[in-house]
């Protein structure tokens, strides 16, 4: 099974709009659609589409909390999420016929320390039957940044991998606690390092850096310029397929579910990669966010090349 952990939890409502958005007058709503939202929630639907078992947990909190589990019910996604005092937030996109979108996102309610110490002694129950674990996303407010630090070290502390995938300062101040595998994309890779990489080269050099720091396996996504990653096997560059792109949100979060079904399956390095890479592609496929179909990544799988550059 793979454990998903998911703090900032968040319900997606997509609000199409009959007519253009007009500010600072009433607008009517045509359609209301509404999803359990939350980078992790994307990688556990990503898991269950590649055919391997999930649990989801984290936190989720008063009305929107039950809402947040019913519709993962409607997903087929298990959850077992740590009750909250405050409301989970709610992240709006408002979408134009023209096909712009406004998204307003709710900063999200502060979760007290206790919630934090329950979360461990849940996850830590959870672990014996857990293959892989991924964190993903941003810390709730009320939760100091060393969040993710205490649930990386509690994992590794009974000997089970664990994928990172978050950014800014909660990336920069996770890091130190040895992640088994990091997804940073561009921007994220710079944001840990303090400086800006650029090409093919500078980015395999910095894959290499976090790599010899004791992260096992490195792997920077580079959208549709595919992906380099740095572990014990060498240096390997990803080139993805050429594709019409429909969405690509979510690809990253799509990209970490089947990396962690890779890990699981023990593929061989290189395929993970492959792997990851192609239901991520497929994910740039599918008009809604952090979905993809196995078909297509079947199809693209065989159109994405991964070769060994050192
Ligand atoms: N335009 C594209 N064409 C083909 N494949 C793509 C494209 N965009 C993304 N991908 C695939 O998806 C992977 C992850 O994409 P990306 O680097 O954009 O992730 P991200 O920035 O973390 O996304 P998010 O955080 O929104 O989930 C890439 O490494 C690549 O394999
Ligand atoms: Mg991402």
């Amino acid at each position: 099974m793979i454990l998903t952990i998911t703090l900032n939890t968040s319900i997606d409502k997509a609000y199409r709009l009959a007519s253009p958005l007009v500010d600072g007058t009433v607008m009517r709503v045509e359609e209301c659609i509404d999803n359990a939202g939350g980078k992790g929630l994307n990688v556990s639907r990503s898991v269950l589409t590649c055919g391997e078992e999930v649990l989801a947990t984290g936190f989720a909190g008063g009305n929107n909390g039950r809402l947040l589990c019913e519709l993962l019910d409607r997903d087929g996604v298990p959850h077992d999420f740590v009750a909250v005092e405050s409301e989970t937030r709610c992240c709006i996109n408002v979408l134009e016929p023209s096909g712009r979108s406004t998204e307003f996102l709710e900063p999200g309610r502060k979760v007290g320390e206790e919630s934090l110490a329950e979360l461990e002694k849940r996850v830590s129950a959870l672990l014996s039957s857990a293959d892989v674990v991924t964190i993903s996303g941003s810390i709730p407010k009320g939760l100091s940044t060393n969040a993710y630090t205490r649930l990386i070290s509690l994992v590794k502390s009974q000997g089970k991998p664990c994928i990172l995938d978050t950014s800014g300062n909660t990336l920069v101040a996770s890091i130190d606690s040895l992640p088994t595998a990091i997804k940073p994309n561009a921007d994220e890779i710079a944001q840990i390092l303090g400086r800006e990489v650029g090409s093919i080269d500078e980015l395999a050099h910095a894959a290499r850096e976090l790599h010899g720091r004791g992260i096992e396996k490195v792997i920077v996504s580079l959208g549709g310029d595919g992906a380099i990653m740095a572990c014990a096997e060498g240096i390997f560059r990803g080139v993805a397929p050429k594709i019409e792109v429909v969405n690509p949100v979510g690809a990253g979060d799509t990209m970490v579910g089947a990396l962690a079904v890779g890990m699981k399956r023990r593929l061989e390095a290189p395929e993970q990669l492959r792997y990851a890479m192609a239901c991520a592609s497929a994910n740039c496929l599918s008009a809604s966010t952090g979905h993809f179909e196995m078909e297509v990544a079947e199809r693209l799988l065989e159109q994405t090349v991964v070769e060994r550059i050192a």
